[in-house]
């Protein structure tokens, strides 16, 4: 598995990353085999948010991390803040909204480090963006987690590029990402800016749903003959596909299945040719070709 920087200044992160988003489906056990597995291939970056599971996947991940402490060395953690939902563990919540105030952030990078085990994030997200949001106090409120050394790197989720570069004017350090839905299902940020912001900053997009979130529909499996020309499953040439982009997309992979992220893993192997990944997007573009 290769690891390198998500942006010029840093962090380094695996090229696949793991999702924990669809976590709290499976058993504790499961999860903490989906820990070691990824590990074990080679992928050491962790995407997490603190709503994930209805707030309980920080927490089950956590209890990987507090039996085996040394495991955290060896990993980068990711989680986001800022999405509030009406749930029992939230009680004073009654619509879902975005919340980006120094207050919320700040007790949201609490309670993630406390869920985790761990004393430090290497990522953190703003997972929506936030209509109220007021970028001199998420400025703040970043300067002061990163003096405290509870947050190594900052970036966001969801941002559109003038979301993304408003902040940026405000703060002190760079974004160092754009975590954006991207697939042969969403072909859209090749076009509409998202990707050519992160070549131009020297950043990289995390994609989320990378394969669609399971839903796209190969319906032949040999994927008119590409499965067997590089001999590889359609799900690796799905990665192969984003991975093939010059702004070096990150994928997270969200499967809850061992075998899968074994799978996933071998796709950084896999380097398309350039009519292949074209053909590819002829066929997510439902058959039309580049004008
Ligand atoms: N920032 C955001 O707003 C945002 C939003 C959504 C997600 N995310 C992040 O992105 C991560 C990935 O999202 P995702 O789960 O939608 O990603 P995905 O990898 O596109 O989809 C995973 C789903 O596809 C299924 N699947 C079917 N065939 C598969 C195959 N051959 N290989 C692998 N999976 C297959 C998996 O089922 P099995 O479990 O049965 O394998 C699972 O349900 C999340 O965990 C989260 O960290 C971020």
């Amino acid at each position: 598995m290769i690891v390198q920087p998500l942006h010029v200044n840093g962090p380094s992160f695996s090229r696949i990353i793991t999702g924990v988003w669809r976590w709290h489906t499976v058993s504790p056990e499961t999860v903490e085999r989906l820990i070691h597995t990824s590990l074990e291939e080679g992928i050491t970056t962790f995407d997490h948010a603190d709503i994930y599971g209805d707030h309980t996947c920080e927490e089950v991940f956590g209890r990987t991390l507090k039996a085996t402490p040394a495991l955290r060395k060896k990993m980068q953690l990711v989680t986001k803040c800022d999405i509030k939902f009406p749930s029992s563990r939230r009680p004073n919540t009654w619509i879902k909204h975005y919340d980006t105030s120094e207050e919320h952030i700040t007790w949201s990078v609490e309670n993630s480090l406390k869920m985790l085990g761990t004393d430090h994030l290497d990522l953190l997200l703003i997972h929506r963006p936030d209509p109220l949001l007021n970028p001199h106090e998420v400025a703040e409120v970043f300067v002061k987690l990163k003096a405290a050394g509870k947050v190594l790197h900052f970036g966001v989720s969801n941002f559109t590029p003038s979301q993304f570069n408003m902040l940026q004017h405000y703060l002190p350090m760079p974004l160092v990402t754009n975590q954006i839905e991207i697939s042969l299902s969403r072909i859209d940020p090749l076009f509409n800016g998202d990707l050519d912001l992160m070549l131009q900053l020297g950043a990289s997009a995390m994609a989320w749903s990378p394969l669609g979130g399971g839903k796209i529909n190969f319906d032949d499996r040999d994927w008119f003959g590409k499965a067997s020309k590089y001999n590889a499953t359609y799900s690796q040439l799905s990665l192969a596909w984003l991975m093939k982009h010059p702004s070096n997309i990150f994928p997270i992979i969200g499967t809850t299945k061992p075998e899968r992220i074994k799978e996933a893993a071998k796709s950084v192997d896999f380097d398309l040719d350039k009519q292949d990944w074209f053909e590819m997007l002829k066929w997510a573009m439902g058959g039309r070709e580049m004008p």
